[in-house]
């Protein structure tokens, strides 16, 4: 058994309530395989920040407002990542677009948590309470959340996990919103940031079902942060 924790590092923009998940997963031993090192905001004003600072996490905030481009955010997001050493990213609402070079050097290590049941109700625009709207309006009976690896498609990476959540007569999409989370966001989004972490730690052999070892060699030069030492461990 190894004592590595891979380094995880989480994305917000807004309240916050799934970084709060993770942490809260951290403490109760649901994660295990990971530590979260760093909190990275898309403003400053988030208040997933505070969260952070309450639980003693390392955190900042890159805004293209500030910076003047996504290239210039994503250029500081890369000093920091590579400063501690993550392994793993987790966008826990963030609502910023990542270029298709960030995702594709991150490939297959960065988490994503949607609130719907892909591929229901996803890609561009949908985000916030539209995704619950759009399921009100549709009539759907059963809506859920899902965790995917994110690649250069909004929503269109690899599914993780997927939980369902039954719509109530009387809905509205904050109602709807606030059960999607309570009963599936903040379940699966623990639980796959523990099982990815676990496979990149070489705990389990699940991450070898996910990306040949073929396809990492063949990255781990373009890669911020190589972890091919890792990952062969778990073959
Ligand atoms: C969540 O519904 C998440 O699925 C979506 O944005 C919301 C973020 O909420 N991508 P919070 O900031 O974690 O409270």
């Amino acid at each position: 058994m190894t004592d590595r924790k891979a380094n995880i590092a989480v994305f917000v923009s807004g309240g916050g309530t799934n970084l709060q998940a993770l942490i809260d997963a951290q403490e109760t031993g649901i994660i295990t395989s990971g530590r979260i090192r760093l909190v990275i905001a898309s403003r400053s004003d988030a208040y997933a920040l505070e969260r952070a600072r309450k639980a003693g996490i390392d955190a900042c905030a890159f805004s293209v407002k500030e910076l003047g481009s996504r290239q210039a955010v994503e250029e500081q997001i890369n000093n920091k990542l590579e400063e501690y050493s993550i392994d793993m990213i987790v966008l826990a609402g963030y609502l910023s677009i990542l270029s298709e070079d960030f995702t594709r050097r991150w490939d297959h290590r960065i988490l994503n948590i949607h609130p719907s049941l892909i591929p229901s109700f996803c890609g561009r625009g949908y985000y916030g309470l539209r995704v619950h709207e759009e399921a009100l309006k549709k009539g759907v009976k059963v809506t859920g959340a899902t965790v995917h690896f994110v690649n250069e498609i909004p929503d269109g990476g690899e599914i993780v996990m997927q939980r369902a959540v039954e719509v109530m007569e009387g809905d509205t999409p904050e109602i709807l919103q606030r059960r999607v989370m309570e009963q599936a966001e903040w379940i699966i989004l623990p639980l796959s940031v523990e099982k990815t972490a676990a496979a990149l730690i070489g705990k389990s052999k699940g991450y070898r079902q996910w990306i040949s070892m073929q396809h990492l060699r063949s990255q781990n030069e373009s890669r911020v942060i190589p972890m091919s030492a890792a990952v062969s461990s778990s073959a």
